[in-house]
C-alpha cells in the first residue's frame, strides 16, 4: 500500500488547476445507461472511485473508454442488470445503477451498500422513492431486487435530504410515465450537473437548484457529449492548504459560488481572498482565528470539508467548535490530527479543537477519503517528518494530489508499498 511522506513547514506559492467534480461525474454516468449509444463526457478526473464505476458499467454491458480526461460510455449493448457485491461493496455510490436500470431494463438487482468508515449509511431513501413509482423491492441474501413493469409519476417529500437519493429518483423519474414531484430535495451543485445533462438527453425537469423538481417523463432520451463541472471540495481543499501553511496561493477552474460557506468562513478566521469569476486567491493572516462549523446540506458548510477545516482549526488563536449533521460519526480523523499534537477533545458529537501553536510530524494513517485530506493538510503545517499510511482512500477523490501540492512547492512523496 503506497504512502505519503511529507516534510512540513514549507511555503506554497503558485497556482492549482481544479479538476473535475468526482461527486458530478459518478451518477452522471449511470445516467448515460437511460440514452441508449455513445455518450462522453470531458474534464473528468483520473480517480479510483471513476476507474470503479466503469468496472460497474462494463459488468453490466457498456463499452467505457477513457483517455485524457475524456470519458464515453457505449450503452448500446448495456443489457445486464446485476451490480455485484465485489464491486458495490467497494464503492457505495454503485446504488446510482439501481434508478437508471429499473427505467432501462424494468428490473435491477443491487448487492445492498454496508455502512463505511463514516457511519452507518443507509439506502431506504432510494428504495422509497423506487416503491413509489410502481416498483416492488425485494432485500435477499443482500441483494437489493427491484422490478417494475411500469414506472408511473409519484409526488414525494423526503424525510431527510439525501444527494443520492435525489440523483437516483431524477434519474428513475425522467423515464417514467407522467409527472413526478420531489420535495425536499437536495440542492448541491452536483445535482444541478446531472439535471444540466438530463436535459441536454431530453428529459424535462424544473426547479433547478431549488427544493422542489417537477419531472415530466419522456420516451426517449438520447446520448450527449459535455463538460464536468469543477470539483468544489478538491478546490476547497487547496485554498485550506494555503491558509494552514500560511501560503498566498491561487485556484484556477473553480466555481467560487459553489464553496461561498468556505469562503465566508475563511475570511472570519482573518483571510483575505481574491474572488473572480473562475479563480480564487487566497491570502492567510499570520495568524488563524477560530470558527465554529456545523455541517449541512448545501448551500451550508459541506460535509467532505469537514475534517480539512478540522486541520486548519487545530493551529488557529483559539477554540472552535465543529459539528458534522451529515455525518455525526465522521470524527475518525481527531485521534489522527491529536497524533501530530493537535488538541482536539469530542463532546458527544461535537468536537472541541484547542488551537495550539504548532503541529509536530508522526506516523498517521488515512481512514476515509476526506480524512486524509485533512491528513495531509496537517502533514503540510507540522514541523518535521509525516508518513501517511493506506492513502489509498485519497486516491479515490482527489487527482494526483501530490503531484499538483508539488508544483506549488509543498514536500511531499509517494512511497510504493
Ligand atoms: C453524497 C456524497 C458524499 C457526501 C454526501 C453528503 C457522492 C458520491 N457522495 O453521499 O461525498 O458526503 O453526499 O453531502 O456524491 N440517508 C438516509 N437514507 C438514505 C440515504 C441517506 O438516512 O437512503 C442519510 C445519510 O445517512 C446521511 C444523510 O442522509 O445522514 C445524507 O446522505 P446523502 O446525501 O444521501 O449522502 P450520499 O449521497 O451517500
Amino acid at each position: 500500500m503506497d504512502k505519503f511522506v511529507i516534510i512540513g513547514g514549507k511555503k506554497l506559492a503558485g497556482n492549482v488547476k481544479i479538476s473535475g467534480a468526482k461527486n458530478a461525474i459518478l451518477p452522471i454516468m449511470t445516467a448515460a445507461l437511460l440514452a441508449k449509444g455513445k455518450s462522453v463526457f470531458h474534464n473528468v478526473p483520473h480517480l479510483n472511485d471513476i476507474k470503479m464505476m466503469a468496472h460497474v458499467l462494463r459488468v453490466l454491458g457498456a463499452r467505457v473508454e477513457y483517455e485524457n480526461e475524456t470519458l464515453s460510455i457505449d450503452t448500446t449493448h448495456a443489457d445486464y442488470y446485476e451490480a455485484p457485491y465485489e464491486l458495490v461493496s467497494k464503492m457505495r455510490a454503485s446504488i446510482y445503477v439501481l434508478g437508471p436500470l429499473l427505467a432501462r431494463c424494468g428490473k435491477a438487482r443491487v448487492s445492498f451498500p454496508g455502512g463505511c468508515a463514516i457511519g452507518t449509511r443507509p439506502v431506504d431513501l432510494h428504495l422509497k422513492v423506487m416503491e413509489a413509482l410502481g416498483a416492488k423491492i425485494e432485500i435477499e441474501h443482500g441483494y437489493i431486487n427491484a422490478v417494475c413493469d411500469h414506472l408511473k409519476g409519484a409526488k414525494i417529500r423526503f424525510e431527510k435530504v439525501s444527494v443520492g437519493a435525489t440523483a437516483n429518483a431524477i434519474m428513475v423519474a425522467v423515464l417514467a410515465d407522467g409527472v413526478t414531484d420531489l420535495h425536499n430535495v437536495a440542492k448541491e451543485p452536483e445535482i444541478g450537473n446531472l439535471i444540466d445533462c438530463l436535459i441536454l438527453m431530453g428529459a424535462k425537469i424544473d426547479g433547478r437548484d431549488t427544493n422542489h423538481l417537477q419531472i415530466t417523463g419522456v420516451d426517449i432520451l438520447l446520448p450527449i457529449e459535455t463538460e464536468m463541472m469543477p470539483d468544489r471540495i478538491e478546490a476547497g481543499t487547496f485554498l485550506i492548504a494555503g491558509a494552514i501553511t500560511g501560503s498566498r496561493i491561487s485556484i484556477s477552474n473553480c466555481v467560487p459560488e459553489h464553496i461561498q460557506s468556505l469562503l465566508d468562513r475563511l475570511i472570519q478566521t482573518g483571510c483575505k481572498l481574491n474572488v473572480e469569476k473562475k479563480r480564487i486567491e487566497i491570502i492567510p493572516p499570520s495568524k488563524i482565528l477560530p470558527v465554529d462549523i456545523v455541517t449541512y446540506p448545501y448551500p451550508d458548510f459541506p460535509t467532505d470539508l469537514q475534517a480539512q477545516f478540522m486541520a486548519l482549526m487545530s493551529l488557529s488563536q483559539g477554540e472552535s467548535r465543529i459539528e458534522d449533521t451529515i455525518f455525526p460519526d465522521r470524527l475518525m480523523h481527531v485521534a489522527e490530527l491529536n497524533r501530530l499534537d493537535a488538541n482536539i477533545s469530542l463532546e458527544k458529537h461535537v468536537a472541541v479543537v484547542s488551537g495550539v501553536n504548532s503541529l509536530s510530524g508522526a506516523m498517521v494513517m488515512a481512514t476515509d477519503l476526506r480524512a486524509s485530506a485533512a491528513l495531509v493538510l496537517a502533514g503540510l503545517a507540522a514541523k518535521g517528518k509525516t508518513t501517511i499510511s493506506r492513502i489509498y482512500h485519497i486516491d479515490r477523490g482527489y487527482d494526483k494530489i501530490e503531484n499538483k501540492l508539488q508544483k506549488i512547492g509543498a514536500d511531499i512523496k509517494r512511497i510504493k508499498g
